[in-house]
């Protein structure tokens, strides 16, 4: 077991330089405790220590260039998940007040028992009380900066209008992965993060599209590959918004969602789907906070967000009536405002085109009509579905098939996969015509139109 050997050997290598990072982070604690309640001492806080590159936390440390402040943060971020204990220290209790001190920051959790750290506990640490140090710090944590850049740290303020620093600091679970086993895993869909990676094993050549369709789907893809130059060497971002957004609308299975998933593919970019119906019923407090993180690591990683059910958010604003409308409107309203402002691809998608209005068709570069397939565009359905099988009966009419039912291809599909059971479960090697009209019969049912 060669590669599980190396693997175990790299697991225990970054074990070993966590160990170091976060025995530094103890030694500073401890000094800046002493120094907080003991008599004025001049000696200066514990230098960081040298990790050995080959580590994930020396690579990273190399890689996104930080320095000893920006890794005094990352550590304080780790710690929680780590050694949870090493900041219980923080715990104390200002006697005089009976309570804990407002300078040492931090919040309880629900079911962790530690301390979990605020910015106001990476301030305490590394500020002192002096102000300049603090504003440092608050620029280390921007947005643009590298720790939220790369997408190593997340900041949630749960509490709008209290200071800024009461802000509680997260190490993303994709850094802590990476940090611990060495691997870096895309993030998957939580109740925290509601976008989901959408991958597809066809082809351009799979794709079946009328011209216009196609032409526009062409240009969205070169600007996805090349956007950022002509923003940058054209010149062009002194006269045009940042990003690009496409309108996908068309009746279900026209291939909305396979276009967005082969563009991805050919720019060599992850495309992540959003399904809007879910995120605006919901009416969770929490969401605009996840979609805030799903709008903050696409940034920073040229993902294309796919919003799908875009429908949800053309919805006409109407009367507030309930207090759940007028939050779902908020919410509408500043996914809009992220949409607009999003500097990368993204693609809606809807069913209906009727209730988009005008004003908001105008934010879009592109509104790309997915129609349903005519004849010949269905026969190539139907053969790239069921031709590659290589188990259709001589007697197989697919060209009948197409003339005769006006379906689009995501149904196709479903009949494919329909007749092939049907001729599996009969035990048959060969799908049959009357399989398929049997699976074609369903689909038309499915649709609630006669057969
Ligand atoms: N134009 C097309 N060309 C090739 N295959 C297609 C096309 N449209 C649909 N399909 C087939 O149908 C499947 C479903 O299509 P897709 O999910 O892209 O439809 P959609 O337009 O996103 O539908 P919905 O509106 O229901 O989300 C695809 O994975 C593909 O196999
Ligand atoms: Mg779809």
């Amino acid at each position: 077991m060669w590669t599980g050997d190396n693997q175990a050997a790299g697991v225990a290598g970054n074990a070993r330089a966590l160990e170091q990072e976060l025995g530094w982070l103890e030694s500073v604690v401890q000094s800046r405790l002493a120094r907080h309640f003991g008599p004025p001492a001049q000696s200066e806080p514990p230098a960081p220590p040298r990790l050995p590159p080959d580590s994930a936390l020396g690579a990273l440390l190399q890689d996104a260039a930080l320095d000893a402040d920006e890794r005094l943060v990352l550590a304080l971020a780790l710690a929680p998940h780590l050694r949870p204990s090493l900041l219980d220290l923080l715990f104390v209790r200002n006697r005089n007040l009976d309570r804990g001190f407002s300078e040492f920051g931090g919040w309880k959790g629900r079911s962790h028992g530690g301390f979990l750290p605020t910015a106001e506990t990476a301030a305490f640490l590394m500020a002192d009380e002096d102000l300049s140090r603090r504003t440092q710090l608050r620029r280390l944590l921007d947005e643009d900066a590298p720790l939220r850049r790369e997408g190593l740290l997340r900041l949630d303020h749960d509490a709008p209008g209290e200071p800024w620093f009461s802000a509680a600091l997260h190490v993303t679970a994709e850094t802590l992965e990476r940090l611990t086993t060495g691997v870096s895993r895309k993030p998957d869909f939580s109740a925290g993060f509601p976008a989901r990676l959408i991958t597809t094993r066809l082809t351009w050549d799979d794709l079946v599209l009328d011209a216009d369709a196609l032409a526009e789907v062409h240009t969205l893809t070169t600007w996805a590959r090349h956007g950022r130059q002509l923003m940058q060497d054209w010149q062009l971002a002194r006269a045009v918004k940042p990003g690009y957004r496409s309108l996908f609308f068309g009746p279900p299975g026209t291939g909305k969602t396979l276009t967005a998933t082969l563009i991805g593919q050919a720019v060599q970019a992850d495309v992540y789907r959003i399904d809007l119906s879910m995120v605006v019923s919901k009416y969770i407090g929490e969401t605009e906070k996840n979609l805030a993180q799903v709008f903050d690591q696409a940034q920073h990683r040229d993902w294309i967000l796919f919003f799908d059910e875009a429908d949800a958010l053309f919805g006409k604003r109407t009367a507030t009536s309930s207090s759940n409308d007028r939050h779902a409107n908020q919410e509408v309203a500043y996914l809009l405002q992220r949409v607009e402002d999003f500097p990368g691809t993204v693609i809606l998608a809807t069913n209906l085109k009727n209730n988009i209005d005008e004003a908001f068709a105008r934010r879009f570069q592109s509104v790309v009509h997915f129609p349903m397939p005519d004849a010949d565009q269905r026969l190539r359905l139907w053969e790239g579905l069921l031709r590659p099988t290589g188990r259709l009966a001589p007697e197989v009419d697919l060209q009948d098939l197409a003339n005769r039912h006006e379906l689009a291809g995501g149904a196709i599909a479903n009949v494919a996969r329909f007749a092939a059971l049907h001729a599996l479960q009969a035990q048959r090697q060969r799908i049959t015509q009357a399989d398929l009209r049997l699976g074609v019969a369903k689909e038309l049912r499915k649709e609630g139109r006669v057969v």
